[in-house]
């Protein structure tokens, strides 16, 4: 694509979004004469290209200019349309303004050994270029889909801009931080320009819940908080949950597979849970005052039906994955832990997907070493969409993760608590 059809294709992505947004294209966004020039291209043909997308958006959402962001998280995949648009980047000079980190594609070490990655290797050669292209516009390199726990933490009440289906909803309801729901494009025209269009979650009144749901259902692990948020996310769709009724505070991993899932069966940019997440003491502080616009309730038969409707096949299983979203530190000890001194059974793989910098610190714990003694590995830097997992297809897997269930590479694919996980791979 050359460039005046790049510059067309802003301007009808910008009418598409308006149409769809049902707002009227504002033509009012107003730039400073410093934006004025970066669009005109005095910043060179990246940083044109990347203030091209911010305006189109601006426009479309009618926001009335610009505002600097500290920090973007782009969810790199390491396929066609995320090189497409970092290549025009890199190629046009662009360099990142705000501290830009990246998401998980493939450790090409490790899975140069499994499987045969040549130089006809198209899928390869994509995901290749995209790190190439990354590291060229001075991303930070972190490969992990929960950056907003070590690598890129915003403060309360910061404005971001994040990408990845658990981050937005975990920066802007358990941290405070201020981000819209993101594309991969448009966290990293944000990195690459240190701004952002201000509209939607920037303004403190559009950040007020709409639907109350009464959680009487019982939450008593990580897996279960999946479980609601994709009937949660299925059921609201668009909108901003106030969770009612729950009775612990739940622990981080918790909040990160109830933030992936909300995001990925719903577009839930973030919810409250009165009294515990940042933004509101009470029911009534959630809604700012407002009658929320619909009320649910979910039970255990809620989230039993939910569990059952992401099971397939009933074979017994070839494959386990775990951290999709990438395993944090207490994962991978509670992992370790359950394989301490286990075999597992002969013909299964079993993989532990975490960040380079979670491994680190658990190689220094011993996790690594008794995760890895049991049969099972840990890889970094890896997403489970990815073509290095094409070989599970024909097979049976299991994962703690609906959202891996959902990109399903396997097969069939059995979706359980992470002891079900480890329990099947034992002899
Ligand atoms: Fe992370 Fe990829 Fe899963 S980005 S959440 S491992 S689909």
């Amino acid at each position: 694509m050359d460039w005046t059809s790049l510059s067309w294709y802003f301007q009808y992505l910008s009418s598409q979004i308006a149409k769809y947004s049902e707002l009227e294209n504002g033509k009012d966004l107003h730039l400073t004469n410093e934006e004025e020039g970066i669009l005109k291209g005095e910043d060179g043909a990246g940083a044109q290209t990347a203030m091209e997308l911010l305006v189109a958006i601006g426009d479309a959402f009618d926001a009335r200019g610009l505002i600097p962001i500290s920090r973007a998280h782009a969810a790199s995949s390491g396929q066609e349309g995320d090189l497409f648009f970092v290549e025009i980047l890199a190629k046009g000079n662009a360099r990142c303004k705000a501290l830009t980190t990246t998401n998980p594609v493939v450790d090409f070490d490790y899975f140069q050994n499994l499987i045969n990655i040549n130089d006809e290797h198209e899928e390869a050669s994509v995901a290749w270029k995209v790190k190439y292209y990354y590291k060229q516009i001075g991303a930070i390199m972190s490969q992990s889909c929960i950056p907003y726990l070590a690598e890129n933490i915003p403060e309360y009440g910061e404005h971001v801009a994040f990408s990845e289906s658990s981050a937005t909803p975990y920066v802007n309801s358990v941290i405070g931080a201020f981000s819209n729901r993101e594309s991969i494009q448009t966290a990293l025209a944000a990195g690459i320009i240190g701004k952002t269009p201000e509209y939607g979650l920037h303004f403190t009144e559009n950040r007020k819940g709409t639907v109350l749901v009464n959680v009487e259902c019982d939450l008593k692990d990580g897996f279960d908080y999946s479980l609601l948020g994709q009937y949660i996310g299925k059921q609201v769709g668009n909108g901003i949950p106030v969770f009612t009724g729950m009775k612990d505070r739940p622990s981080i991993d918790q909040y990160i597979n109830l933030c992936a899932m909300l995001n990925v069966s719903g577009a839930i940019p973030m919810f409250h849970i009165p009294g515990i997440t940042v933004d509101s003491k009470t029911v009534v502080d959630a809604f700012g005052g407002n009658k929320p616009k619909d009320t649910m309730t979910v039970t255990n038969h809620n989230l039993r039906e939910i569990e059952e409707s992401l099971q397939s096949g009933s074979r017994d299983i070839d494959t386990v994955i775990l951290g999709c979203p990438h395993y944090n530190l207490d994962q991978i000890h509670k992992i370790a832990e359950l394989l301490k001194g286990k075999k597992l059974k002969q013909d299964i793989s079993f993989w532990v997907n975490t960040s380079a910098t979670t491994k680190v610190l658990a190689e220094r714990g011993g996790y690594v070493k008794t995760i890895e003694d049991s049969g099972a590995r840990v890889i970094v830097d890896t997403c489970i969409d990815m073509f290095c997992w094409n070989n599970l297809r024909g097979k049976t897997g299991m994962t703690d993760s609906p959202k891996c269930a959902y990109y399903r590479r396997f097969g069939d694919v059995r979706v359980g608590s992470v002891e079900e996980c480890v329990a099947s791979a034992m002899e």
